[in-house]
């Protein structure tokens, strides 16, 4: 009888670990407390109406709304795949090194905010 409420025990202490740590390891990423920070510091500069990164592709990162838009091409971002998207792909330097976002910028992204960009495309890139 002891050792039934101790195996229960178990099961429950094993099944509340399966539970609680892929819920951990799934935290959201929040466009609002993460992303547009990032896209703030390092590319609305160019990324604006009036800006040389606007002005040659038509993107603008001003709001969710217009950085979901795209270039004048079509969208930069596909929810739920960092992968192929192109906002990624170049963040990353996987186009062409020549246009590696931001621009010019020596080293590039660091390794901590291309994640938190790519975690939040693949969390489907939610206005959250
Ligand atoms: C110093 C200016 C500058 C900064 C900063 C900058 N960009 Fe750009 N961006 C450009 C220019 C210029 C282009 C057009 C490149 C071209 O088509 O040759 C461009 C184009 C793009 C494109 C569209 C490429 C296409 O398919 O046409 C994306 C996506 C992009 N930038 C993302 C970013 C991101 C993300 C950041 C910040 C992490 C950023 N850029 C920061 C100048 C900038």
């Amino acid at each position: 009888m002891k050792n039934d409420i101790f195996l229960g025990g178990l099961a429950l202490v094993a099944a509340l670990l399966v539970i609680a740590f892929p819920v951990q390891a799934q935290e959201e990423v929040s466009y609002k407390a993460d992303i547009h920070p990032i896209l703030h510091d390092y590319c609305l500069s160019c990324h604006q109406p009036g800006g040389k990164g606007y002005e040659a592709s038509g993107l603008d990162m001003t709001t969710y709304q217009s950085l979901m838009k795209g270039t004048k091409f079509g969208s930069v971002i596909k929810p739920g795949d960092s992968f192929t998207s192109v906002l990624i792909q170049l963040v990353e330097g996987r186009a062409h090194a020549s246009i590696k976002m931001p621009l010019g910028m020596e080293g590039g992204l660091s390794k901590k905010n291309i994640n938190l960009l790519k975690k939040w495309v693949d969390q489907g890139a939610k206005e959250n």
